[in-house]
């Protein structure tokens, strides 16, 4: 089973937007996927539930931990797609990752996991809290939707740094430019400098997903957005099966390599991009 947060510590990059649609692609390449909502602001619920205005399932005598999260994941209306809005306690109590950890009962929670699902997305918050400093202990990749700018790459390093502070390491990165705007001198200096991000342009139809409530790839199914997170998934996916921890669709292992279309250049990470050896894990903190 493969993890992958979607994170900034920052709001409004894209986070929600590009974790919905890429959980929506992976459950549309085959895999059993889960979505966690950990955002309190639990846009993904909205964007993705029928009912995204029903109380979440509390558990009457909720305690960190005592809840059984398998039994809060529940199917959407897309196939493979399952979702899991953290029940508002989860959501309030901060410390719950870190709880879970601290007690190793998030490995047995994840191993729990692995039974139903072989992907699961996590919709970060914004903020280096003890959620999201938990959730990067554990998880195989990290997605990084960055809004062109010349600050982008030194967003970047207070990501790596503060994975590095908390794990000693960091799982691979991947920086995302997120609302890519090619009318804007600025937004085309960023993604001059690193042509190797793959790029989510800044686009009305996207914008639009919170209207019509669903991703990309039903709403928009044949739109230029919709084949730029298609092609994001590509790339992650092929990362993870390397990685190993995805299973293989061909072969039904948990194995590399899969067989995978091929993706637009611009989304193909060649030696020297940041999903791998630039940001591989070290442990230099550098
Ligand atoms: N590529 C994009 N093009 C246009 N609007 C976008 C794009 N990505 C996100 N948005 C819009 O920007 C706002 C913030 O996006 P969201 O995904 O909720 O960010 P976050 O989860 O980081 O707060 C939302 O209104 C969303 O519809
Ligand atoms: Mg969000």
């Amino acid at each position: 089973m493969a993890t992958l947060a979607v994170f900034n510590p920052k709001g409004g990059v894209g986070k929600t937007s590009l974790a919905v649609n890429l959980a929506f692609e992976a459950a549309h390449a085959g895999f059993r996927t889960l979505l966690w909502e950990v955002d309190e602001q639990a846009d993904s619920q909205w964007l993705l539930s029928e009912t995204p205005d029903r109380p979440g399932r509390v558990p009457p005598h909720w305690v960190p931990g005592a809840v059984d999260v398998q039994t809060l994941a529940e199917p959407t209306r897309f196939d493979r797609l399952s979702l899991l809005s953290s029940d508002r306690c989860m959501r309030r109590t901060d410390n719950w990752f870190a709880d879970m950890a601290h007690s190793q009962r998030l490995a047995r929670l994840f191993a729990g996991l692995e039974a139903d699902f072989d992907v699961i997305v996590l919709d970060c918050p914004p903020g280096f809290s003890d959620a999201n400093r938990t959730i990067m202990q554990f998880v195989h990749l990290v997605v990084v939707p960055t809004i062109p700018a010349p600050l982008a790459l030194r967003g970047l390093h207070r990501v790596r740094d503060f994975m590095v502070r908390h794990r000693g390491t960091h799982p691979p990165m991947l920086p995302v430019f997120s609302m890519l705007d090619r009318r804007r001198t600025l937004h085309r200096k960023a993604a001059a400098e690193h042509p190797d991000w793959p790029v989510i342009p800044m686009r009305s139809d996207i914008e639009r997903m919170t209207e019509q409530r669903a991703p990309l790839g039903i709403c928009a199914p044949n739109s230029a957005s919709r084949h730029a997170f298609q092609n994001l998934w590509n790339g992650i996916q092929r990362k993870m099966a390397t990685m190993r921890v995805i299973r293989s669709l061909v072969t039904g292992q948990t194995a590399a390599p899969t067989a995978l279309p091929a993706m637009r250049r611009i989304n193909r990470p060649r030696p020297g991009s940041p999903l791998w050896p630039a940001y591989q894990p070290d442990s230099s903190g550098a």
